[in-house]
């Protein structure tokens, strides 16, 4: 029979600088109470200059290594979950890889934006099954603050920075990954994207001005698919594995919208104290917004060995989808109080 991968340690990484949404009220057009009722977002965390996506998801993966009591030699994988690598070659997995000295590993990255950690572990999970590696980091990270418009009332307030990650090992006990279910639809291509940098619009005088190399999005029209999508796929991965929203002890849905997530929930139809949010302290992280709302779940005592827990996501592609896990490591010894 094959192997299911359980996820062993969990970890995150997040800039010291805060900027809440009184200081974007200096910047566009907006109020904190705009922002806080339309999205649930109250402040988010910025990365310095001359620091990129690969800094965040290194320091997660130092700290990975730690918990679990591992040198990052022992690494077999990386695979790093982002729309904003440090460059466009080599791979933000390979960066990481030499920043902390994972010399056995071998790296890719995965884009799906703010699906990137979904696909990125499934991916991972398959080599674990496979039984040719052993010890996969999965890493959700994204610098959005470098792709941001802070002239753009629309985006700005929503995105911040951060990164978070997994370990990936072989399950002994009848815990780990259960199921994913994982979609793409292209023609939401023109709702959300980032135009320029790209093959198609090579960066110029023109890509610039016209403010190509920043997020685009159609927030209405991204909104109307998320609710829909993350919901039906949420309510799909339980129904398929003849569990209900009582059997569930976590929900960690993608953070992109309080209402988007409220969304889920009523069809889910569980009570809101299963849910992890924490959007109003990060805004969207993209793909570091599951690992490091389940970091934090874990670190402060939400989650314990046996669990059953629901990941869900939708973002930018469009891409979506959900993954259903038993929780394999015990509640820490000192639980924090974030
Ligand atoms: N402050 C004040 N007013 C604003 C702001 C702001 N920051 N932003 C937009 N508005 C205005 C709009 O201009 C509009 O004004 P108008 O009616 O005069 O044109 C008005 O507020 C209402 O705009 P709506 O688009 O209807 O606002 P909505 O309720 O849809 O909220 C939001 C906008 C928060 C962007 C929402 O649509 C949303 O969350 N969309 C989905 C985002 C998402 O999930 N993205 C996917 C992941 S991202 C990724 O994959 C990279």
């Amino acid at each position: 029979m094959l192997r299911q991968a359980k996820i062993t340690a969990v970890s995150h990484y997040v800039p010291d600088r805060v900027l809440t949404n009184h200081h974007l009220e200096q910047m566009v057009d907006t109020t904190d109470e705009w922002i806080r009722t339309r999205t649930g977002i109250r402040e988010r965390r910025i990365l310095e200059d001359g620091k990129a996506t690969s800094d965040m998801a290194a320091e997660a993966v130092k700290k990975l290594c730690k918990m679990r009591g591992i040198s990052p030699l022992e690494i077999d994988l990386i695979i790093v979950g982002t729309i904003t690598p440090d460059m466009f070659f080599p791979s933000t997995g390979n960066l990481v890889q030499d920043k902390i000295g994972a010399k056995n590993a071998w790296s890719y990255d995965v884009a799906a934006a703010c699906s990137g950690f979904l696909f990125a572990l499934s991916s991972g999970a398959q080599f674990i099954k496979a039984g040719t590696h052993k010890k996969v980091v999965v890493i959700g990270a994204d610098k959005m603050s470098a792709i941001t418009n802070y002239k753009d009332r629309n985006t700005c307030v929503l995105f911040g920075d951060a990164a978070g990650a997994v370990l990936l090992e072989p399950d002994e006990e009848g815990l780990g990954i259960i199921d994913f279910i994982l979609h793409t639809d292209g023609h939401g291509a023109e709702s959300l994207q980032m135009k320029a940098g790209g093959s198609l619009y090579p960066a110029t005088l023109r890509t610039v001005a016209s403010d190509w190399h920043f997020i685009n999005q159609d927030g209405k029209q991204v909104f109307k698919y998320a609710v829909q999508r993350m919901a039906d796929v949420s309510v799909k991965i339980l129904e398929k594995h003849n569990y209900t929203g009582d059997d569930l002890t976590l929900f960690v849905p993608h953070q992109a919208n309080l209402r988007i997530i409220d969304a889920a929930v009523k069809r889910l139809g569980i009570d809101y104290g299963k849910v992890m949010i924490n959007i109003g302290h990060y805004g969207n992280t993209t793909a570091a917004t599951i690992p490091l709302a389940l970091s934090e779940a874990y670190l402060t005592g939400r989650l314990d060995k046996g669990d059953l827990v629901l990941f869900a996501t939708f973002g930018g592609g469009f891409t979506w989808g959900s993954s259903l896990l038993r929780w394999a490591i015990e509640k820490p010894k000192d639980i924090l109080d974030i």
